[in-house]
């Protein structure tokens, strides 16, 4: 049989009691994504005709979810069991000949374990193949009930265990290739006969084999897959096993992790050769790291791009950035969002930066807020330079040239703009409006007030006819600032 006469049903429709939340079971996390779009995702490579993701408890998010990876929703309202769940899916299975069935809690199941299911399901001419598992601590799990070395009589839930039962440890992981034909009729005589009065899939299999089907049993070669979520330590343990993943490929691929359980990779994060991660690094979302970078200590990338010989210093955190060859961040950098730092460039410690454009080579080593900014190649920002980008209505850009020294404690009103080689030896400060006056601080604290009337301080700063302002060098040439500020000088 091809699969093309296969089909995937995903039941997904519960609400997850044990796990006491308000978010139904499958749209919590494990490995960087929810429960029910690891399931669809471990299915997608089976190329099947059609798959059906049984939906109830939030219904239209989990839809949402499944939809754009190519599965369709059908809606199981009440959600009285995993055997009603199967025959609500029956009608979008359309002809499909056979059906593999898998619960949207147990995350873990690998497409190469699917397909081997699958495979076994078709060469045993079987009814059913159940995906089993042998636990050292089988607790919780449906029990597998055989009546000879390969075929199976039953399935026994947890809370219908006899004494003896209880001792077996091969469990039932609720993945099952079943052939339509088969399964239909045998779940029409299930009855709901347990404290829940929910119809149960398992019950079926018990069903099948009573009639002389033919039920196989294949035992997963790693019991990890299989491990289901219905509790938080259910959770942790998956999302565990996921992270373990994701360090040992990219460990695989080149990339140096120390003390890896420390380290928390999301699954679509990339790393070139010869990078180096240190503990308690957390690389998050899209992020994509070149060749040879460091990532340092209690650091958090989320969505960032850097290039290669990128050095992250100890407990940098950076959102939607990207990051040119041999930048170096922090220690304590924070990029939020929207940053591009060009190669070579450095931003230190206490630095912050939003929607900003670093130049190629240029510096901002410490205590400074860069926001709406862009700043050519080599330019330096001193100590405690700020943007002044908002105020308190709108939010203005900073526009800084090359080779611009701007020196310590400055703080600079946005809109502005300041030209190639321009030289700001010290701080601006500026007082209050009545007042409308700037205090311009330069090497040899000279200070000079220029009064104005009548304009606003962005005006003062920022007249479109003056644009760029070239701050002198000389404090002498201060006059010629106050002309293009069309300001009296005090
Ligand atoms: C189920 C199996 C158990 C197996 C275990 C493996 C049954 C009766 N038991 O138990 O033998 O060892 O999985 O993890 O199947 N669901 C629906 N509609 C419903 C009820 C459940 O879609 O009405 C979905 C849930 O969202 C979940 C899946 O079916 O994704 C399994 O349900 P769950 O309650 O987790 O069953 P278990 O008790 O884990
Ligand atoms: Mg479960």
């Amino acid at each position: 049989m091809s699969n093309h006469d296969l089909a995937i049903v995903i039941l997904a429709a519960g609400k997850g009691t044990r796990l006491k939340s308000s978010r139904a079971k499958v749209l919590h996390r494990a490995g960087g994504r929810t429960l029910v779009e690891q399931v669809v995702r471990s299915c997608v490579p089976l190329k099947a005709r059609e798959t059906v993701v049984v939906v109830g408890h939030q219904a239209e998010q989990v839809a949402a979810l499944v939809e754009p990876l190519g599965a369709v929703a059908a809606l199981q309202q009440p959600q009285n069991g995993t055997g009603r769940a199967m025959q609500v899916a029956r009608r979008p299975l359309g002809r499909a000949k056979s059906a593999l069935v898998l619960p949207g809690d147990a995350p873990l199941v690998r497409p190469e374990t699917l397909k081997a299911l699958i495979a076994a399901h078709h060469n045993g001419n079987a009814a059913a193949t159940i995906l089993t598992a042998v636990l050292a601590d089988p607790a919780g799990y449906g029990r597998i009930l055989r009546k000879s070395e390969t075929a199976v009589s039953a399935i026994v839930e947890e809370s219908k265990l006899t004494d003896e039962q209880r001792e077996i440890n091969e469990i039932n992981s609720a993945i099952y290739c079943f052939t339509l034909e088969k399964l239909w009729p045998a779940l029409s005589q299930v009855k709901p006969n347990n404290k829940h009065r929910e119809l149960y899939l398992t019950d079926a299999i018990g069903v099948m084999a009573s009639k002389g089907e033919i039920v196989l049993a294949q035992v997963a070669s790693d019991p990890r897959e299989v491990l289901g979520c219905n509790t938080r330590a259910d959770l942790a343990e998956v999302d565990r096993v996921f992270r373990e993943r994701k360090r040992d490929a990219l460990m695989d691929a080149g990339v140096t992790i120390q003390l890896p359980e420390t380290v928390l990779i999301d699954p679509d994060v990339t790393a070139g050769e010869d990078t180096v991660i240190e503990p308690g690094v957390q690389l998050l979302g899209k992020t994509k790291i070149g060749a040879r970078c460091t990532i340092r200590t209690g650091s958090v990338l989320n969505d960032a791009i850097l290039g290669d010989d990128v050095t992250v210093e100890p407990h940098c955190v950076v959102a939607q950035s990207r990051l040119d060859d041999r930048v170096i961040i922090g220690p304590f950098a924070r990029l939020r969002p929207d940053n591009h730092l060009k190669a070579d460039s450095r931003i230190g410690n206490f630095v912050e930066l939003k929607k900003s454009t670093i130049g190629e080579g240029t510096k901002a080593m410490h205590l400074s807020y860069l926001g709406d900014t862009k700043i050519g190649s080599k330019s330096n920002i001193g100590a405690g330079t700020i943007t002044c980008n908002y105020d308190g209505f709108h939010k203005y850009p900073t526009t800084i040239g090359n080779k611009v020294f701007i020196g310590s404690d400055s703080a600079l009103v946005a809109p502005v703009r300041i030209g190639d080689g321009a030289y700001i030896a010290g701080r601006f400060l500026h007082f209050p409006r009545e007042f409308s006056s700037v205090y311009l601080a330069h090497r040899q604290h000279i200070s000079v007030w220029i009064r104005t009337l009548n304009f606003s301080l962005r005006h003062i700063f920022c007249p479109a006819s003056s644009c760029p302002v070239r701050i002198p060098r000389a404090c002498v040439k201060i006059r010629v600032l106050a002309k293009l500020l069309g300001a009296a000088t005090a």
